[in-house]
């Protein structure tokens, strides 16, 4: 697995969150991702700590990946990997049980920012899950924050200590999503990429855009940096 084959974030499992609608939306989405590229796929359904328990999302990820293997819509992926995409919340941390949210094998947790502005107990918060969870944090999608966070406020969060930060696969596609992405390789951040497909139509897989505009860097540069989950 590394950062040029493996998808790591998406909504590929049927009727769990606002991903795939069903079994053919999913196999859909999977057939895209493998045409574009895509060999691991970790499936990071959206959990949200007042929309349900820990519990019940864990039976309902586990039914709908069971249904896709059922269906035999991973035939030709390499390996699957669980996990979600925890809305992040003040005093997330002391949610019990917040790291059976996380991808056991990998030993991260993909955690997603609020959209309503940048505020100063966000890295706080962060740093102190990583610490309750001894589990390595993933940033989702940072790109998808450069129209309502300042430099200042990103500049906070790339001083978070030991966090891998994972940019949209679309981030290619427009100026300033490009221009942060841009920033954070010449930085030396740790990067992985995620396609955060939801379904076929307006929120399709684009791995291929991601691989194409890779081209155009030092890809020797990116090896030294792939996270590569055991
Ligand atoms: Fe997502």
């Amino acid at each position: 697995m590394n950062i040029f084959d493996t998808d790591f974030h998406c909504h590929i499992l049927p009727g769990i969150d606002d991903g795939a609608a069903n079994v053919d939306e999913s196999i859909k989405l999977i057939n895209m991702q493998l045409s574009q590229g895509v060999r691991n796929i970790v499936a990071t359904p959206h959990f949200r700590k007042h929309q349900m328990s820990i519990n019940t999302f864990l039976e309902r990820r586990n039914q709908a990946y069971k249904t896709l293997i059922s269906a035999g819509a991973f035939k030709k992926v390499s390996r699957v990997l669980l996990a979600a995409e925890i809305a992040l919340e003040r005093n997330l941390c002391e949610l019990d049980g917040i790291e059976r949210l996380g991808n056991s094998k990998m030993n991260t947790l993909l955690l997603e920012l609020p959209y309503d502005g940048y505020r100063k107990w966000m890295c706080e918060e962060i740093e102190e899950i990583a610490y309750t969870t001894k589990m390595q944090i993933i940033i989702a999608h940072l790109d998808r924050y450069t129209d309502i966070y300042t430099q200042e406020d990103y500049n906070d969060i790339f001083s978070i200590p030991d966090v891998i930060f994972q940019f949209n696969t679309s981030a290619f596609t427009r100026r300033k999503d490009k221009k942060l992405l841009k920033t954070a390789i010449k930085d030396d951040y740790p990067l992985v990429f995620g396609t955060d497909c939801h379904n076929p139509q307006s929120r399709r897989p684009d791995f291929d855009v991601m691989l194409k505009n890779l081209k155009h860097y030092e890809q020797n540069y990116f090896v030294n940096k792939l996270f590569e989950p055991q």
